[in-house]
């Protein structure tokens, strides 16, 4: 599993626009927990950790944000600005989540319900995991 981007289906339509996600179609899980950041100041950072079993899919709901990542495949920025695509995030990936524009909502797709021992805090201890497997 690799950090992509997703395009979301779209129904265009003079009335507004409409996009859905269907798990294991669109993203590849099962949907556990939803929730979402929003009201965040201007500078704050979100995130700063990995997780070891969740797996996850980002969506910039509005606004705009960017998601930095750092996996196998090294660090890159995935700014996210449209509601109709999203970042799929599997387990054991860094990511950060900064420059969030006024009034962004960060929409966030889990694979699990919230376990405070799934999280990897600690970079350095990242970095050791990821060299183990
Ligand atoms: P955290 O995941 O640390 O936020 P971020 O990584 O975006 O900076 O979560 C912030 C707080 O909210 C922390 O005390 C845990 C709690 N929390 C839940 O109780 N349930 C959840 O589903 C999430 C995502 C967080």
């Amino acid at each position: 599993m690799i950090v992509k981007l997703i395009t979301l289906p779209k129904m265009i339509d003079k009335r507004g626009n409409l996009s859905f996600i269907e798990e294991e179609n669109h993203i590849p899980f099962k949907i556990r927990r939803i929730y979402w950041i929003y009201d965040v100041p201007g500078g704050q950072l979100r995130g700063g950790h990995a997780f070891i079993q969740q797996q996850e899919f980002i969506i910039a709901l509005s606004g705009s944000f960017d998601v930095l990542v750092d996996d196998l495949e090294g660090k890159r920025v995935y700014s996210l600005n449209r509601s109709y695509y999203g970042l799929f995030v599997p387990p054991n990936v860094w990511r950060q989540m900064v420059n969030f524009s006024t009034n962004s909502i960060a929409l966030v797709l889990s694979s699990t319900s919230f376990d405070k021992n799934d999280y990897v805090y600690d970079y350095n201890e990242y970095i050791l995991n990821k060299s183990r497997k």
